[in-house]
């Protein structure tokens, strides 16, 4: 599938849901973040950018990248209307193909699921590059399906978070997993419907 493909799927996936006045971020950001000082952010497949907007308004500089040329220009729109525009640089990357420069306390990939053909270990592997020593990456993926996900193949398979970082082939003299697990939570369907849902929670720290 070619980046152009990429680019259509998605910008029709964002452009079919009305833009966001207020996105809420993820819990597991929320949670892993909360009590860590502001520094640098990158967010990764960021899309609606619940997650930006909460880190740049505890004062993080983020950059928000998604494939999503609407959800990019939504972010930034969102962002110069919240007074939040110099904290928040919203750029349109395709993963496959090119990772934003700069170095990070922070790199943050929630759900960053696609039917699309995406090497994820490369990019994960790239991030956990890019931070700063001390920093984290902060991985959460799905763990289960929700009644409401576009994907409901019931022999879809979640690796676990172990199995992740296992992929990523970090040396363990320069980084440290902190957290391998996968807690449940109730989670909010977009028609408001809720159910019960698992993530996979990796965070990988950059000691060296
Ligand atoms: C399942 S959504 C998750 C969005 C957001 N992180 C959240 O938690 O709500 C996956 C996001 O990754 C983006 N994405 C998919 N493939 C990508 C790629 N190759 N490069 C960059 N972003 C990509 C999509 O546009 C979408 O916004």
């Amino acid at each position: 599938m070619s980046s152009t493909d990429a680019l259509t799927f998605w910008n029709g996936v964002h452009g079919a849901r009305p833009a966001a006045t207020a996105p809420r971020p993820n819990a597991r950001l929320t949670e892993s973040v909360t009590d860590l000082p502001p520094g640098d952010a990158l967010d990764l497949g960021c899309g609606s950018g619940g997650d930006a907007l909460w880190l740049a308004r505890r004062g993080w500089r983020v950059t928000a990248v998604d494939v999503s040329s609407v959800a990019v220009e939504r972010l930034a729109a969102l962002a110069a209307a919240h007074g939040l525009g110099e904290r928040i640089g919203a750029r349109r990357h395709d993963l496959r193909e090119s990772f934003p420069d700069g170095r990070f306390d922070l790199v943050s990939a929630h759900y960053l699921h696609t039917p699309l053909e995406l090497d994820r270990a490369t990019v994960l592997r790239t991030a956990a590059h890019a931070l700063r020593p001390g920093g984290r990456l902060l991985v959460v993926d799905h763990g289960s399906t929700a009644p409401w996900s576009w994907n409901q193949d019931p022999d879809v398979r979640y690796p676990g978070p172990e199995e992740i970082a296992g992929r990523l082939a970090l040396d363990p003299a320069t980084w440290t997993v902190e957290r391998a697990d996968s807690p449940r939570r109730t989670a909010t369907g977009p028609g408001g419907e809720t159910a019960e849902v698992t993530d996979h929670v990796l965070i990988i720290r950059r000691t060296g």
